[in-house]
Protein backbone atom coordinates (compact mmCIF):
# COMPACT_ATOMS: atom_id res chain seq x y z
CA UNK A 1 0.00 0.00 0.00
CA UNK A 2 1.19 3.49 -0.34
CA UNK A 3 2.41 5.97 2.13
CA UNK A 4 1.43 8.94 0.53
CA UNK A 5 -0.57 11.01 1.91
CA UNK A 6 -2.98 13.57 -0.09
CA UNK A 7 -4.97 15.27 2.87
CA UNK A 8 -8.06 16.80 1.79
CA UNK A 9 -9.08 19.76 1.35
CA UNK A 10 -10.79 21.37 4.59
CA UNK A 11 -14.89 20.60 4.57
CA UNK A 12 -14.66 17.49 2.44
CA UNK A 13 -15.14 14.21 3.82
CA UNK A 14 -16.15 13.03 7.20
CA UNK A 15 -16.06 16.17 9.09
CA UNK A 16 -18.21 18.01 6.76
CA UNK A 17 -20.87 15.36 6.24
CA UNK A 18 -23.65 14.25 7.59
CA UNK A 19 -22.06 11.89 9.73
CA UNK A 20 -19.94 14.66 10.90
CA UNK A 21 -18.49 14.41 14.75
CA UNK A 22 -20.59 16.94 17.10
CA UNK A 23 -18.08 16.87 19.96
CA UNK A 24 -16.98 13.47 21.18
CA UNK A 25 -20.73 11.82 19.90
CA UNK A 26 -21.23 10.84 16.15
CA UNK A 27 -24.16 12.47 14.53
CA UNK A 28 -26.16 10.21 12.67
CA UNK A 29 -24.04 7.45 13.86
CA UNK A 30 -26.98 5.26 14.91
CA UNK A 31 -27.69 2.63 12.61
CA UNK A 32 -30.23 3.71 9.11
CA UNK A 33 -29.83 7.27 11.15
CA UNK A 34 -30.01 9.77 8.68
CA UNK A 35 -28.22 13.00 9.58
CA UNK A 36 -30.40 16.32 9.67
CA UNK A 37 -29.91 17.93 6.10
CA UNK A 38 -28.64 21.49 7.88
CA UNK A 39 -25.65 19.40 8.70
CA UNK A 40 -24.99 18.31 5.79
CA UNK A 41 -22.08 20.37 3.60
CA UNK A 42 -20.92 17.69 2.12
CA UNK A 43 -22.78 14.21 0.81
CA UNK A 44 -25.37 12.96 3.82
CA UNK A 45 -23.79 9.57 4.81
CA UNK A 46 -25.35 7.41 6.77
CA UNK A 47 -24.15 3.63 8.83
CA UNK A 48 -26.40 1.05 7.83
CA UNK A 49 -26.40 -2.84 8.89
CA UNK A 50 -24.34 -5.16 6.00
CA UNK A 51 -27.36 -7.19 4.15
CA UNK A 52 -27.28 -10.20 1.39
CA UNK A 53 -27.87 -7.53 -1.30
CA UNK A 54 -24.80 -5.56 -0.33
CA UNK A 55 -22.50 -8.33 -0.54
CA UNK A 56 -21.78 -8.05 -4.26
CA UNK A 57 -20.69 -3.96 -3.56
CA UNK A 58 -19.16 -4.89 -0.51
CA UNK A 59 -16.82 -7.70 -2.37
CA UNK A 60 -15.72 -4.94 -5.46
CA UNK A 61 -15.13 -2.02 -2.79
CA UNK A 62 -12.57 -5.40 -0.83
CA UNK A 63 -11.37 -5.98 -4.04
CA UNK A 64 -10.38 -2.30 -5.25
CA UNK A 65 -8.63 -1.46 -1.71
CA UNK A 66 -6.57 -4.73 -0.63
CA UNK A 67 -3.91 -6.81 -2.23
CA UNK A 68 -5.42 -9.97 -0.44
CA UNK A 69 -8.70 -9.20 -0.54
CA UNK A 70 -11.61 -10.89 1.54
CA UNK A 71 -13.41 -13.37 -0.91
CA UNK A 72 -17.45 -13.18 -0.96
CA UNK A 73 -16.73 -16.35 0.79
CA UNK A 74 -15.96 -14.30 3.82
CA UNK A 75 -18.45 -11.85 3.62
CA UNK A 76 -21.14 -14.39 3.08
CA UNK A 77 -20.07 -16.30 6.51
CA UNK A 78 -19.64 -13.09 7.93
CA UNK A 79 -22.81 -12.87 7.68
CA UNK A 80 -24.22 -15.80 8.93
CA UNK A 81 -22.53 -15.65 11.81
CA UNK A 82 -24.17 -12.93 12.57
CA UNK A 83 -20.74 -10.74 13.31
CA UNK A 84 -21.33 -6.94 13.77
CA UNK A 85 -21.21 -5.62 10.76
CA UNK A 86 -21.83 -1.94 9.16
CA UNK A 87 -21.34 -0.16 6.34
CA UNK A 88 -21.07 3.60 5.38
CA UNK A 89 -22.97 4.67 2.74
CA UNK A 90 -23.36 8.44 1.10
CA UNK A 91 -26.25 8.44 -1.29
CA UNK A 92 -26.18 5.60 -4.04
CA UNK A 93 -22.44 4.95 -2.96
CA UNK A 94 -20.85 2.20 -0.62
CA UNK A 95 -17.90 4.14 0.68
CA UNK A 96 -16.66 1.44 3.43
CA UNK A 97 -17.55 -0.88 6.07
CA UNK A 98 -15.89 -2.55 9.23
CA UNK A 99 -16.83 -5.90 10.27
CA UNK A 100 -16.17 -7.03 13.94
CA UNK A 101 -17.26 -9.81 16.52
CA UNK A 102 -18.19 -10.01 20.58
CA UNK A 103 -16.38 -12.00 22.49
CA UNK A 104 -17.04 -12.14 26.42
CA UNK A 105 -16.25 -8.74 27.55
CA UNK A 106 -13.96 -7.69 24.43
CA UNK A 107 -14.64 -6.99 20.43
CA UNK A 108 -12.14 -7.97 17.48
CA UNK A 109 -12.08 -5.76 14.91
CA UNK A 110 -11.82 -8.46 11.70
CA UNK A 111 -12.19 -5.65 8.94
CA UNK A 112 -11.93 -1.64 8.31
CA UNK A 113 -12.52 -0.32 4.87
CA UNK A 114 -12.83 2.89 3.15
CA UNK A 115 -12.96 2.63 -0.68
CA UNK A 116 -9.71 4.24 -2.23
CA UNK A 117 -11.78 7.31 -3.90
CA UNK A 118 -12.78 8.16 0.00
CA UNK A 119 -9.32 7.28 1.27
CA UNK A 120 -7.89 9.88 3.90
CA UNK A 121 -10.90 12.20 4.46
CA UNK A 122 -11.85 11.33 7.73
CA UNK A 123 -13.92 8.02 7.17
CA UNK A 124 -11.72 5.55 8.12
CA UNK A 125 -11.45 7.34 12.13
CA UNK A 126 -15.10 8.06 11.70
CA UNK A 127 -15.89 4.19 11.10
CA UNK A 128 -13.38 3.40 13.72
CA UNK A 129 -15.12 5.63 16.28
CA UNK A 130 -18.76 3.50 15.26
CA UNK A 131 -16.88 0.70 15.85
CA UNK A 132 -15.40 1.50 19.78
CA UNK A 133 -19.06 3.14 20.42
CA UNK A 134 -20.74 -0.32 18.93
CA UNK A 135 -18.26 -1.95 21.49
CA UNK A 136 -19.47 -0.25 24.14
CA UNK A 137 -22.79 -0.74 23.96
CA UNK A 138 -22.33 -4.26 24.20
CA UNK A 139 -20.37 -4.03 27.31
CA UNK A 140 -16.83 -4.56 25.92
CA UNK A 141 -14.07 -3.30 27.92
CA UNK A 142 -11.35 -3.72 24.71
CA UNK A 143 -10.66 -4.13 21.23
CA UNK A 144 -8.48 -6.20 19.43
CA UNK A 145 -7.04 -6.45 16.09
CA UNK A 146 -4.21 -7.38 13.58
CA UNK A 147 -2.98 -5.48 10.72
CA UNK A 148 -0.21 -5.99 7.94
CA UNK A 149 3.10 -4.89 9.39
CA UNK A 150 3.44 -2.44 6.01
CA UNK A 151 0.16 -1.02 6.29
CA UNK A 152 1.39 2.37 7.31
CA UNK A 153 -2.00 4.30 7.30
CA UNK A 154 -3.79 1.78 9.18
CA UNK A 155 -1.38 1.93 11.71
CA UNK A 156 -1.32 5.35 12.13
CA UNK A 157 -5.00 5.32 12.11
CA UNK A 158 -5.05 2.94 15.15
CA UNK A 159 -2.30 4.48 16.97
CA UNK A 160 -4.07 7.94 16.61
CA UNK A 161 -7.06 6.63 17.96
CA UNK A 162 -5.37 5.24 21.17
CA UNK A 163 -4.66 1.26 20.00
CA UNK A 164 -1.17 0.28 21.04
CA UNK A 165 1.19 -2.49 19.66
CA UNK A 166 0.96 -5.32 21.97
CA UNK A 167 2.57 -8.05 20.06
CA UNK A 168 3.16 -9.62 16.24
CA UNK A 169 2.42 -12.58 14.35
CA UNK A 170 4.59 -14.20 12.89
CA UNK A 171 4.27 -14.72 8.72
CA UNK A 172 0.13 -14.41 9.42
CA UNK A 173 -1.19 -12.70 5.91
CA UNK A 174 -0.43 -13.76 2.47
CA UNK A 175 1.75 -11.73 0.52
CA UNK A 176 3.22 -11.56 -2.65
CA UNK A 177 5.21 -14.41 -4.60
CA UNK A 178 4.39 -17.09 -2.13
CA UNK A 179 5.79 -15.31 1.41
CA UNK A 180 4.05 -14.46 4.43
CA UNK A 181 3.82 -11.02 5.51
CA UNK A 182 3.62 -10.33 9.50
CA UNK A 183 0.87 -9.26 11.49
CA UNK A 184 0.95 -6.21 14.34
CA UNK A 185 -1.53 -7.32 17.41
CA UNK A 186 -2.94 -4.40 18.51
CA UNK A 187 -5.52 -3.58 21.73
CA UNK A 188 -7.40 -0.55 22.69
CA UNK A 189 -8.81 -0.12 26.28
CA UNK A 190 -12.71 1.01 25.76
CA UNK A 191 -12.78 2.37 29.47
CA UNK A 192 -11.72 5.72 28.35
CA UNK A 193 -13.49 7.67 25.84
CA UNK A 194 -11.20 8.43 22.87
CA UNK A 195 -10.37 11.76 23.74
CA UNK A 196 -8.63 10.59 26.48
CA UNK A 197 -6.72 8.11 24.99
CA UNK A 198 -4.73 10.09 22.52
C1 LIG B 1 -6.64 2.35 6.58
C2 LIG B 1 -7.91 3.06 6.16
C3 LIG B 1 -9.12 2.34 6.76
C4 LIG B 1 -7.87 4.51 6.69
O1 LIG B 1 -9.10 5.13 6.33
P1 LIG B 1 -9.11 6.64 5.82
O2 LIG B 1 -10.51 7.06 5.69
O3 LIG B 1 -8.24 6.75 4.63
O4 LIG B 1 -8.38 7.38 7.05
P2 LIG B 1 -8.78 8.78 7.67
O5 LIG B 1 -8.92 9.79 6.58
O6 LIG B 1 -9.93 8.61 8.61
O7 LIG B 1 -7.46 9.13 8.47
C5 LIG B 1 -7.35 8.80 9.82
C6 LIG B 1 -5.89 8.68 10.19
O8 LIG B 1 -5.36 7.58 9.46
C7 LIG B 1 -4.02 7.85 9.10
N1 LIG B 1 -3.91 7.76 7.64
C8 LIG B 1 -4.93 7.67 6.75
N2 LIG B 1 -4.45 7.55 5.52
C9 LIG B 1 -3.10 7.57 5.62
C10 LIG B 1 -2.04 7.47 4.70
N3 LIG B 1 -2.24 7.31 3.38
N4 LIG B 1 -0.77 7.49 5.17
C11 LIG B 1 -0.52 7.65 6.48
N5 LIG B 1 -1.49 7.74 7.41
C12 LIG B 1 -2.76 7.71 6.98
C13 LIG B 1 -3.70 9.19 9.62
O9 LIG B 1 -3.14 9.01 10.91
C14 LIG B 1 -5.03 9.86 9.77
O10 LIG B 1 -5.01 10.79 10.79
P3 LIG B 1 -4.76 12.35 10.43
O11 LIG B 1 -5.97 12.78 9.64
O12 LIG B 1 -4.69 12.99 11.76
O13 LIG B 1 -3.49 12.41 9.64
C15 LIG B 1 -8.03 3.15 4.60
O14 LIG B 1 -6.85 3.74 4.11
C16 LIG B 1 -8.26 1.82 3.93
O15 LIG B 1 -9.40 1.34 3.85
N6 LIG B 1 -7.17 1.19 3.43
C17 LIG B 1 -7.28 -0.07 2.70
C18 LIG B 1 -7.82 -1.19 3.56
C19 LIG B 1 -7.03 -1.34 4.83
O16 LIG B 1 -5.81 -1.38 4.84
N7 LIG B 1 -7.77 -1.47 5.95
C20 LIG B 1 -7.19 -1.69 7.27
C21 LIG B 1 -6.91 -3.13 7.46
S1 LIG B 1 -6.22 -3.45 9.08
Amino acid sequence: MSTAHGRPQAGAGAAASGLARNGDSLVGAEDGCRAPAEAALGPPAELLPMTPEWIERVVAVEQSAYSHPWSRRHFEDTLAAGYHARLLVGGETLMGYYVAMKGVDEVHLLNLTVAPAHQGQGWGRLLLEAMDTWARSVGAQTAWLEVRVSNEPALRLYERHGYRRVGLRRAYYPAARGVREDAVVMCCSLEEPPGCRR
